[in-house]
């Protein structure tokens, strides 16, 4: 049973405590749970809501059974995460593919078709 003002999450077989509110990346990263997550920063508005087409989108996870960015989907009580299932590595491989051929070709010449 959670205390006050937190929730219990389960992220990869582990029970995770987080402060409700948090995001299921921030409740990961406060367990020791490593989610990547390239455009995130603390203490900023989460890139996804302020500029969608340039988020990282590489914290994908399954919460549920839905794909979601962890960075700005919060954490619920009893929720169940996956951070690393066949689907979230393949979409997390087509994101980092994108932000590569989005650097100018002089970078990074062999992602020019
Ligand atoms: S950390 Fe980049 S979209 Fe979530």
């Amino acid at each position: 049973m959670a205390e006050e003002g937190t929730i219990i999450l389960n992220v990869d077989g582990d029970d995770v405590r987080a402060r409700r509110g948090q995001t299921i990346l921030e409740a990961a990263r406060n367990a020791g749970i490593y989610i990547p997550s390239l455009c995130y920063y603390p203490g900023l508005e989460p890139l996804p809501r302020v500029m969608p087409d340039q988020a990282c989108q590489l914290c994908v996870v399954e919460a549920d059974g839905n794909v979601v960015l962890s960075c700005i989907k919060t954490a619920t009580e009893g929720m169940i995460v996956r951070t690393e299932t066949p689907k979230v590595r393949e979409l997390r491989r087509k994101h980092a593919l994108a932000i590569l051929i989005r650097q100018p070709s002089d970078i990074c010449p062999e992602t020019r078709g």
